[in-house]
């Protein structure tokens, strides 16, 4: 018996580009790669979305896994854009070394990212369609191990799939809600793509969901006073004086996205930047505030309850100019509509 067969995707021209949300499916194509003796080999595309590995495998009992995500954008002009896929693998080589693991040099990475896109071409969303290519890069400890030491073995793998609005609101700003508990500890593993700390966010963002919000606000774990992450994105508020704030803490994810709109922000808005200190207790300050992430791109955040307080930030159905001001620049960028930053945009 096999738990985890998936249908094959159905054939692109079934698919309704502008209403995909973000769900698994099974592309014809993806890419694989075997960590054996100090060197990666057998590397290439394999139609197998099955992995089978060794029950002693380190991924299955200590979490020993790495993960990424960005996307693949097709532009007006039918070529295709990768956005910043050199710090996709910067940071999953900073993970693989918090949790003892090969790295996939940068190279390797990008060059996999696109025998996968190519590969799968089809299945990349027409433009206009707000649709996109995601990617989901992948390293896991595998082999016969028990003891709690790093594997010896790994795969790598990368597979895709159309994706359109990860939060259901997109650009309709959407209600969050603290939470009570952490994803990671202060100097735990916050700050890296690991799926720990995602098993960690299961059931706080389950709560969440079960009140009727979109996802949980994650505050410091030290004295959850300060906001830190939104579920699977990073916090960015726009001060009633019009700067760019974003948390700066050991515990979030630096995420890319954040990263490119405090450039943004500051090179072609002009906009006074900070990476700082947000606390609950001072959201007053705040004019517009949103989520942040490759699947998330920029959502609005409307309210945000914590304890018996509930504090709208711009509306609870507009999104703010700033903020669509900053989605505007940036989907434009990674759609090829706008100049991108020196070194922002690989082709495929
Ligand atoms: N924070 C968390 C916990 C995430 O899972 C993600 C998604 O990758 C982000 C932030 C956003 O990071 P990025 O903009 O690099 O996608
Ligand atoms: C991403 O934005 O790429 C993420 O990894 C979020 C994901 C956990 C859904």
């Amino acid at each position: 018996m096999s738990l985890s067969k998936a249908p094959k995707a159905k054939n692109p021209a079934e698919l309704d580009w502008s209403n995909l949300g973000f769900t698994y499916m099974n592309l014809p194509y993806r890419y694989r790669a075997y960590w054996r003796d100090g060197e990666w080999r057998d590397a290439g595309l394999t139609e197998d979305a099955t992995i089978t590995i060794n029950e002693g495998s380190t991924s299955l009992h200590y979490g020993q896994e790495v993960f990424e995500g960005l996307k693949a954008y097709r532009c007006k002009d039918g070529s295709i854009n990768l956005f910043r896929p050199d710090q996709n693998a910067q940071r999953m080589q900073n993970s693989c070394e918090r949790l003892m693991m090969p790295k996939v040099p940068t190279e390797m990475f990008i060059s996999a990212l696109k025998s996968v896109v190519k590969a799968n071409e089809e299945y990349i969303p027409p433009y206009g369609t707000g649709g996109t290519l995601y990617l989901r890069p992948y390293l896991i400890g595998v082999g016969g191990n028990i003891g709690v030491h790093p594997a010896e073995e790994y795969i790598f793998s990368i597979f895709a799939m159309p994706v359109g609005n990860y939060f259901k609101g997109g650009l309709t700003p959407t209600n969050f809600i603290a939470s009570e508990y952490d994803r990671a500890a202060h100097k735990g593993t916050g700050a890296s793509k690991v799926g720990g700390n995602y098993a960690a966010s299961l059931f706080p963002g389950q709560l969440a969901h079960d009140a009727g919000f979109s996802d949980c606000i994650y505050l410091d774990p030290i004295n959850h006073q300060k906001i830190e992450e939104v579920g699977s994105a990073n916090f960015f508020g726009i001060t009633k004086d019009g700067k760019f704030v974003t948390p700066k803490s050991p515990s979030i994810l630096p995420s890319v996205t954040k990263f490119s709109l405090l450039y943004l922000a500051e090179h072609n808005f002009g906009m006074e930047t900070e990476q700082g200190d947000i606390y609950i207790d001072q959201l007053d300050h705040f004019a517009e505030a949103g989520a942040c992430g490759t699947a998330a791109v920029i959502s609005p955040i409307g309210g945000f309850q914590y304890g018996d307080h509930f504090h709208v930030f711009y509306s609870k159905t507009e999104v703010g100019p700033v903020t669509r001001k900053l989605y505007d620049e940036l989907t434009g960028i990674q759609f090829g509509d706008v100049k991108a930053p020196e070194g922002w945009i690989e082709k495929v």
